[in-house]
């Protein structure tokens, strides 16, 4: 089948071109009922089937036959450590720590929080959860106890799932106090901590409420898997929205299943048995997708890699776990070969190892900016495919299908739309674009299945982000334009969301971070481009009138603030002090016009700007910033 022809289906009948992907999976009940609406009239997938995923990701290949396959390899060049778990391996600990999460009172319905570094019991808890029923929400190991505690004041978690320590680089990481932290922050108090000693040196204060993983998992039955209903929330996964409240993102089980399934084949073109890498990390929507659940439910060898591309310990890292566990496919962020690159502009390191088995590169996060794709292409000459998705989706919405069918590149652009996913550019008013018009990226309803069900208990914001602005459609927070030959262009959001070196964060919540600063008047965080990073935050404050504050204090502390709230991840390093922001006649901060400022684009004066010295000072003092003589 040509794209053409498995996109048209997907988009002319989709409830039969579901029907038929929902039948590569084992349903314990397959569903009559495809599409159908929920009582908000969202569409809704799949409504009386039953499953487990966990089943479907472990237990049936282990049926099958495959249980001696290694299922998953643990690769952690932080703690100079690999190991290898097969599929029989990976039953037992899930199972046995499934039959512990029981045994704490945990059952379908509930809610488990998950805060882990890169280690494989970050996954057995994820699958363990899904096995009995609870959903999780995994939490990303950068983000501070504060935003720990905002997760934990939401989703209301039974059982806080965590590890002692995790290692950033060569730096220790204590997770466990960052647990009692938050626990102490919230308001919503979870019966039980559940911590897995990593013996690394860390410090792991007791509390009463604590259990201790490995006696829990050596002291229980193994647990089976429950029937689910498909429509049962699998997990909420936290992303960065446009307010300081993030988002909740529900997904389902039984769309998302048959999504993943769907993505492995047909877009990542991998086969049962072969070698899958994600390089990123549990705590994103990529982690959940394509490092655990979408290569288990495909029977690959999935790997949990815990460092970074470079200094754990050089930019060759990657090129080591290619060769040493013959990677077939693998995705990352394209800021992770830019800082690669950074390290190693010539490849040298790549010419020492063999990635003959290495068939494409995926890249996604952000976007695949040219000179990061013809430099990846000249060093190592395999198709490297730019594809778009979100976090809301949960599975890739513009890709090149290479399951299907290999359509050539076009650098800037992430391919075509995705089977399921109907893609137009509609302008404010909610006209439809026509090619190479750039506007906002909207998606004809329904969405395919595994894509977000809701936001968690908050319907009316689901609708107000989601829905509302253009009825009938999706509206991504994306910009960008179709060309005349169907490719996507995805140009950046046009909301308050930044994508830092991979990582979606809020500039709204930064804003009302560095406003709490004692001697801010007001503020504006914006993201700017950045050469390894893709973008990061940089600060505008206007201080309070007759406050005396050096810039490099005021700097500093802003900074310690923002890593203290939301945590090192946000990047923000940079604060520039001006006497005045631009604002619509409304008091508005111009954001946009800021960023154009900045990044050096063209842009128009708006006409509420009377005083044009606003604009000039704000040019003058980014130079200095960029000069480093801001002070
Ligand atoms: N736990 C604790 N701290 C963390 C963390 C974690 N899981 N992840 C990041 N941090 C910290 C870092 O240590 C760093 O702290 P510092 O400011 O004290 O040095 C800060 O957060 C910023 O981290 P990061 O944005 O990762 O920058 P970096 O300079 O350490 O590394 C890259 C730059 C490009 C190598 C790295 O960001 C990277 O590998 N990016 C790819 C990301 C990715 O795969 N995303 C998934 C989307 S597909
Ligand atoms: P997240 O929800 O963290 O996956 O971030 C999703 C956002 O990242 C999208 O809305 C885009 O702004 C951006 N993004 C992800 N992949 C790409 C890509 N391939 N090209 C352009 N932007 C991307």
């Amino acid at each position: 089948m040509t794209y053409n022809e498995i996109y048209s289906q997907s988009i002319d009948s989709p409830e039969q071109f579901w029907d038929e992907q929902a039948k590569e999976l084992n349903w314990y009940k397959h569903p009559t009922t495809i599409l159908s609406k929920d009582e908000n009239d969202y569409p809704l997938w799949f409504k009386d089937g039953e499953l487990n995923i966990c089943y479907l990701a472990i237990d049936k290949h282990i049926k099958d036959g495959f249980g001696d396959q290694i299922a998953m390899i643990f690769d952690s060049p932080v703690t100079q450590n690999v190991k290898r778990y097969t599929y029989n391996e990976v039953k037992t600990e899930v199972a046995k720590l499934a039959g512990g999460l029981l045994s704490l009172g945990l059952k379908a319905g509930h809610t488990a929080i998950i805060y882990m570094p890169m280690i494989p019991q970050a996954a057995f808890a994820m699958l363990a959860c899904a096995r009995i029923g609870v959903t999780h929400s995994v939490v990303f190991g950068g983000f501070a106890p504060h935003e720990l505690a905002i997760r934990i004041d939401d989703c209301k978690p039974k059982v806080i799932i965590t590890a002692s320590s995790g290692i950033e680089v060569d730096r220790v990481i204590a997770y466990k106090p960052m647990v009692d932290e938050a626990i102490e922050l919230a308001e919503h108090k979870p019966k039980k901590v559940v911590v897995f000693n990593r013996k690394l040196g860390a410090r792991v204060p007791f509390k009463k409420y604590d259990v201790d993983y490995d006696a829990l998992v050596y002291g229980s039955e193994e647990a089976d898997c429950v029937v689910l209903n498909a429509t049962h929330p699998l997990y909420v996964l936290y992303t960065s929205g446009t307010t300081g409240k993030p988002k909740g993102i529900v997904r389902d089980t039984g769309g998302y299943a048959t999504s993943l399934k769907f993505s492995m084949q047909k877009i990542y073109g991998v086969k049962e048995g072969e070698i899958f890498w994600a390089a990123s990390d549990v705590g994103w929507v990529v982690g959940h997708s394509f490092i655990v659940y979408g290569p288990l439910l495909n029977r690959n060898t999935t790997i949990i890699f815990e460092g970074k591309p470079i200094k754990t310990p050089d930019a060759s890292t990657f090129w080591r776990v290619i060769a040493e566990h013959k990677v077939n496919v693998m995705f990352t962020a394209p800021t992770a070969i830019r800082a690669i690159k950074k390290e190693d502009p010539n490849g040298e390191f790549i010419k020492q190892y063999d990635l003959s088995s290495l068939r494409t590169q995926f890249l996604a996060g952000e976007r695949c900016d040219v000179a990061t794709l013809e430099w990846y292409q000249k060093h190592i000459p395999i198709p490297a495919i730019d594809h778009w998705w979100q976090t809301e989706s949960g599975w890739p919405m513009i890709a090149n299908m290479m399951g299907v069918e290999y359509l050539p590149i076009k650098p800037g652009s992430a391919g075509k739309a995705v089977s399921g996913y109907d893609i137009r550019i509609f302008d404010e008013k909610g006209n439809q674009l026509g090619p190479n018009e750039e506007g906002y990226v909207v998606i004809k309803l329904p969405l395919p299945p595994g894509t977000l069900l809701d936001l968690w208990q908050d319907n009316e914001r689901f609708r107000a982000g989601y829905l509302n602005k253009f009825p009938g459609y999706y509206f991504s927070g994306d910009g960008g334009f179709i060309d005349d030959d169907n490719y996507i262009f995805i140009t950046g959001r046009v909301d308050d969301v930044i994508n830092v070196a991979g990582h979606r964060l809020s500039t709204a919540e930064m804003e009302e971070i560095v406003a709490s600063h004692h001697s801010v008047a007001e503020c504006a965080v914006i993201g700017i481009n950045d050469e390894l990073k893709g973008q990061i935050p940089l600060g505008l404050v206007v201080t309070k009138s007759g406050e005396e504050i050096e810039h490099f204090q005021l700097e500093h502390e802003v900074v310690q603030l923002v890593r203290e709230k939301i945590g090192a991840v946000a990047s923000l390093r940079n604060v520039i002090i001006v006497q005045r922001l631009p604002k619509t006649r409304s008091g508005k901060i111009l954001r946009k016009l800021l960023r154009s400022i900045v990044d050096g684009e063209k842009f128009q004066i708006p006409s509420t700007i009377d005083d044009e010295a606003i604009i000039d000072e704000v040019k003058e003092q980014f130079q200095k910033y960029k000069k480093g003589s801001f002070k």
